[in-house]
């Protein structure tokens, strides 16, 4: 009934002195819809206005756009609640082009909510068009793109292990890489063995379920890269601890520690859907951390990639065994041009700067690529911090028994699980972000609306397209 609508939100410069300019523009707008009823500023009324904050005078752009972007959030929370609306962002006297794109991609981002489970599935409102300055169609489409992907690693991180074990996991990620053009081999036990990737299997000990180890190739005829980009994500569909069993409420939201797999398959998704010319690899290692009677204890000793003998000292340390597992195969199999691990992999890194960012560690990182790290950082508004990797930490994973143990003494813990994912990365640049703050929201907060946020994938996406700039 709704459906031939389409809903105007004006953008309005932040300012009262624009009142004259209001009412002209919306005489002119009842002209354009006689029909139309216009009769206040509110829903469902068809048109809206939007007084665009304006950058304070010390304001940082990345501040700025951080708060338009929480505008596009609380707009689509109105959209949303009118289900199946249109809506055309209509630019009436702003002419920040980078503001008005912040606002209609987080109108988009925010305008999808997981609602699998719910009786009453409401239709995801639309964004019709944005009529501003300089702002043309193929820009809105490329926003769309960017958006359905990120909303795609959103929905894969909000659903329960129960609907997405490991293997559905690898399964939902072919299908959806495979007519991208991006090639993926899902892994058979068989093979992980043979790989001697005793991390996942160590782990996979105490599941009911199998589990999986996807490999996802991106490789186009103009890459401008000989050896890969490696993308590592943990995969653990859920952590439960282990045999260190999280106590209290920690275990609640733990159906999203595979954020860091979905995360890499959202990157190497959009790098294919952009064309970039990029030769990438994205490698998932996933299982569940549960327990049973044959499950991991403190005290084992596993082999990574064959080799290397790790003691078990906390079986919730478990995401940095798969990482490790598949850092090592990378090193073995491609000799990597870089490595990147992503992973919701430590409280400490939550606890170190909250849901704010992303906190990130590097290693033999060249300098353009730093650069671009920064420059993409601030072109999309996903934040991150860099964190030391001092030797003086590596002595924290000393074992008595073997080669390294899995886990510190707790101190600095994000930093101890990057230095851990390293060792097996040594022979590379590797980059390692720590997700576990941003990846899942407890509540509405600035750009994000509550629960899977897709945090970080723009930022990567961004950062590859840069940084393939600097390899011609
Ligand atoms: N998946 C958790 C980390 C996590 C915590 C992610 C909160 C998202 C939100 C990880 O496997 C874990 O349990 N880490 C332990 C490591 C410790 C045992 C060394 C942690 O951070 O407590
Ligand atoms: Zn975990
Ligand atoms: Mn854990």
């Amino acid at each position: 009934m709704k459906r031939d609508k389409v809903y105007r939100l004006f953008l309005l410069k932040g300012d009262r002195k624009t009142a004259d300019a209001e009412q002209k523009y919306v005489k002119q707008a009842a002209a354009d819809h006689p029909k139309g009823r216009w009769t206040d500023f509110h829903l469902p009324e068809p048109h809206a206005y939007l007084w665009m904050p304006e950058r304070g005078q010390d304001e940082s752009g990345t501040d700025y756009l951080l708060r338009v972007r929480t505008w596009g959030r609380r707009w689509a929370d109105k959209a949303r609640a009118v289900p199946g609306s249109r809506w055309t962002l209509t630019d009436l006297e702003w002419h920040d082009p980078e503001a008005v794109r912040a606002l209609a991609e987080s109108f988009l981002l925010n305008l999808y909510v997981f609602d699998t489970y719910k009786a009453e599935r409401k239709a995801v409102p639309e964004l019709a068009a944005v009529e501003a300055e300089g702002f043309s169609a193929e820009a809105l489409a490329d926003l769309r793109v960017r958006a359905d992907e990120v909303n795609w690693v959103k929905s894969l991180v909000e659903q329960p292990v129960s609907a997405l074990n490991a293997t559905a996991f690898a399964q939902e990620m072919a299908a959806h890489l495979k007519p991208l053009g991006v090639s993926a081999k899902l892994w058979t036990r068989k093979e992980m063995e043979k790989a001697g990737m005793g991390g996942l299997l160590g782990v996979n000990r105490g599941s009911v379920d199998e589990p999986s180890f996807t490999e996802l190739v991106y490789k186009p005829a103009d890459a401008r890269n000989g050896k890969p980009l490696v993308l590592v994500g943990k995969g653990v569909v859920f952590d439960a601890g282990g045999m260190n069993i999280k106590t209290g409420n920690y275990m609640d939201d733990m159906k999203t520690d595979m954020a860091g797999g979905a995360m890499a398959a959202g990157i190497i998704a959009l790098a294919a859907r952009q064309a970039l010319p990029l030769y990438i690899v994205a490698l998932i290692p996933a299982t569940d951390n549960r327990l049973n009677g044959n499950a991991l204890v403190p005290g084992d000793v596993v082999r990574i990639g064959g080799e290397t003998s790790v003691e078990i000292v906390n079986t919730d340390a478990e995401g940095r065994l798969l990482l490790a597992d598949a850092a090592a195969y990378a090193q073995k199999r491609y000799a990597p041009a870089a490595l990147v691990s992503m992973a919701t992999l430590t409280g400490a890194a939550s606890r170190a700067i909250g849901a704010k960012g992303i906190v990130a560690m590097q290693e033999r990182c060249t300098e353009d690529m730093l650069r671009c790290l920064a420059q993409a950082s601030e072109d999309v508004q996903e934040r991150y911090c860099l964190f030391p990797m001092w030797p003086e930490y590596d002595s924290e994973l000393d074992s008595a028994v073997a080669e390294l143990k899995n886990c510190g003494s707790g101190a600095a813990g994000m930093i101890t699980a990057a230095k851990f994912v390293g060792y097996f990365a040594r022979k590379t640049p590797f980059l390692h972000l720590d997700v576990a703050g941003v990846a899942y929201y407890g509540k509405d907060e600035n750009a994000w609306k509550k629960g899977a946020t897709g945090f970080g994938v723009r930022w990567m996406s961004r950062f590859l397209e840069l940084w393939s700039g600097t390899l011609k």
